[in-house]
C-alpha cells in the first residue's frame, strides 16, 4: 500500500531551509555549468532577426521575408471558413500525427500524377509544420555525426545551421556565373555548377546533397541536364537527395520544373519537400509536406512524432480542399498553379526593368519570388566605415532602408529585399523577395520605404566578371492588372 509522503517531505524541506538559511539556499540554486548545448555553438545569430527589426523601425513594406502581401486565393480562404463554421467539431481536435488523412490522400493523388508512380498516402507522404519542419526532420533523421552534406550556393539560409545541429558538416559548391557575351542582362540560367567541381565534393563521407530548385535566392530552375548530373553522382556515391521544391509552381517563361525524384535511380534516395505557404500564397498557415519512399520517411516520422506531432488540423483540412480543387483543374487556365506564375512573371519583368533603369544589374529569375542584382555601381554612395568589418551588402541594405532611397527617374523606386557581396570582390548583389508583393506594381508616384536582408554567405567565390558586363534595358511590356486579386 502507498503511503502519502506529502507532510513529511514538506517538513524535511522546511527544516533544511531554515538550517541552511534562505540566501545560501538560493545561491546553491544558481547553475555554474554551461547551459547551452554544444550543438548550438556558432548558429545562434540570425540575420533575419536584425533586419526584421530594422524594417519594423523604418519600413512600411516588409520585403525581407519570402511572403506575398496579396491575399491567399478566394477558394482557399473559403475552404478555411467552411472548415471553421461547418458542423465537424472534430476538425478542432488533434488529427493523425503524420498528416490529416484527407490531406495526405490528395497529396498522394497529386504527386502520383507529377511523378508517374503509385503512392501510399500513409507511408509516402508526411505533413509537417511548413517546409521548415520538413527540412528539420530530414537533417535530424538522416544525418549523423561526421556525415558531410553538400549544399549548393547560394542557398536558403537554414540549411547550414540545420546540418550542423544534426552533427553533420556542410560542404559548399557554388553555382558560377557565365555572363552572356552580348552585353544582355544575365538570367539565373547563366549560373551553373561546374561538373568537375561538383564531382570533387562527393566522397565516402557524403550522406546527402541539398537541392533547391527553383532556387532561393537566384530563381534558378535547374535544367534536366543539370539534374541528371546530380542524379548520376548521387547514384554513383550512394548519396541521398533532400530536394526542396517549395517554389515548384513559381516558374516563368513556360519553363518546366523537373522533379529529380522522377529521374532514374532517384526515387529511392530522394525526399521531396513542399509548402502550402508558397503553393497557395498562405505562408502563415505553415503547412508543409514531404513525399518520398517509406524507407526514408519512416525515420522522418520518428523525428516528427518526438518533436512537433502535427500542425493545425483546420489548416490541413483547408489545404486538402485547395488541392482537391487544383487536382480537378490540373493544367487548365483557371488553375491557381497556372495563374500564379503568370501574375508574378509580370512583376518580375517590371522589377527587372526598374532595377536596370536605375543602374543595377538584375539577374532575371526563371522562377520563385526572389531577384538578385549586382549593386557594385552604388559603392560610392554607401558610406564606408573604416572601423567596421561589416560587409558591403549589409551596409548597403541598411543605407537603403534608412535613407528611403528614391530613384531619379519616373518609376525608379527601389524595392530591395536583401543584398550580398563577396568581401574580397568589388562585386555586390542585391536580392529581393519582392515579386510576391502586390504593391510592387508600376506606380511611379509611390515610394514605399524598404526592407532588406543580407544573404548569409557570399555569392561569389572570386571577383565576378559581372562587374564588367554592360546592362541593357529590357523592353518587356508591363501590365498592372492582377487577375489573382479579383
Ligand atoms: C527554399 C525554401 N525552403 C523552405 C522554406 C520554408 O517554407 P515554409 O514557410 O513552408 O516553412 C522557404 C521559406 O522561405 C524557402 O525559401
Amino acid at each position: 500500500m502507498l503511503r502519502r509522503a506529502g507532510p513529511s517531505l514538506r517538513h524535511f524541506l522546511l527544516e533544511r531551509n531554515s538550517s541552511a538559511g534562505h540566501s545560501s539556499y538560493s545561491r546553491e540554486a544558481k547553475m555554474s555549468r554551461p547551459v547551452q548545448a554544444r550543438r548550438l555553438e556558432g548558429i545562434d545569430k540570425n540575420i533575419w532577426v536584425e533586419f526584421v527589426k530594422l524594417a519594423a523601425t523604418y519600413s512600411k513594406v516588409n520585403l525581407g521575408q519570402g511572403f506575398p502581401d496579396f491575399p491567399a486565393p478566394d477558394f482557399l480562404r473559403e475552404a478555411l471558413t467552411r472548415t471553421l463554421s461547418g458542423g465537424n467539431h472534430m476538425l478542432h481536435q488533434y488529427t493523425r500525427a503524420f498528416g490529416h488523412p484527407p490531406l495526405v490522400k490528395v497529396l498522394a493523388q497529386f504527386f502520383e500524377k507529377l511523378l508517374g508512380r503509385d503512392l501510399d498516402p500513409m507511408t509516402n507522404v508526411m505533413v509537417t509544420v511548413g517546409a521548415y519542419q520538413a527540412l528539420f526532420c530530414c537533417f535530424q533523421a538522416l544525418v549523423d555525426e561526421g556525415d558531410e552534406v553538400i549544399i549548393i550556393e547560394p542557398f536558403f539560409d537554414c540549411y547550414e545551421p540545420m546540418v550542423k545541429m544534426a552533427g553533420g558538416t556542410p560542404v559548399f559548391v557554388p553555382l558560377r556565373p557565365n555572363p552572356p557575351k552580348d552585353g544582355k542582362l544575365m538570367s539565373s540560367a547563366d549560373w551553373q555548377l561546374d561538373p568537375a567541381e561538383l564531382a570533387s565534393k562527393f566522397s565516402e563521407r557524403t550522406k546527402a546533397i541539398v537541392l533547391n530548385s527553383p532556387n532561393n535566392p537566384l530563381g534558378k530552375v535547374f535544367s534536366r541536364g543539370e539534374l541528371e548530373l546530380i542524379a548520376e553522382l548521387c547514384v554513383k556515391h550512394d548519396v541521398l537527395c533532400i530536394s526542396d521544391e517549395v517554389y515548384e509552381w513559381l516558374v516563368f517563361d513556360g519553363k518546366q520544373h523537373t522533379r529529380i525524384a522522377s529521374l532514374q535511380g532517384m526515387w529511392e534516395r530522394t525526399v521531396i519537400i513542399g509548402s502550402a505557404g508558397k503553393t497557395f500564397s498562405a505562408t502563415g498557415w505553415k503547412v508543409g509536406w514531404v513525399v518520398g519512399p517509406d524507407r526514408l520517411l519512416q525515420h522522418l516520422r520518428t523525428v516528427h512524432q518526438n518533436s512537433v506531432y502535427h500542425c493545425a488540423t483546420i489548416a490541413q483540412e483547408a489545404v486538402a480542399q485547395g488541392f482537391q480543387r487544383e487536382l480537378m483543374l490540373y493544367g487548365k487556365p483557371e488553375s491557381y498553379f497556372v495563374q500564379l506564375p503568370k501574375e508574378l512573371q509580370q512583376k518580375r519583368d517590371w522589377l527587372v526593368q526598374s532595377l536596370d533603369g536605375v543602374g543595377m544589374k538584375p539577374i532575371i529569375p526563371e522562377g520563385t519570388y526572389f531577384l538578385v542584382a549586382d549593386i557594385s555601381p552604388f559603392k560610392s554612395d554607401v558610406p564606408d566605415d573604416p572601423n567596421s568589418d561589416e560587409p558591403y551588402d549589409s551596409r548597403f541594405a541598411k543605407w537603403m532602408v534608412k535613407n528611403k532611397v528614391k530613384g531619379s527617374g519616373p518609376s525608379c523606386s527601389f524595392y530591395p529585399g536583401w543584398v550580398c557581396a563577396h568581401p574580397s570582390s568589388g562585386w555586390g548583389t542585391w536580392s529581393s523577395p519582392t515579386l510576391g508583393h502586390s504593391r510592387l506594381q508600376p506606380a511611379p508616384e509611390q515610394h514605399p520605404q524598404l526592407h532588406m536582408l543580407p544573404l548569409p554567405r557570399a555569392l561569389l567565390p572570386s571577383r565576378s566578371p559581372l562587374s564588367t558586363a554592360r546592362p541593357t534595358r529590357t523592353t518587356t511590356p508591363i501590365s498592372s492588372g492582377s487577375a489573382l486579386q479579383r
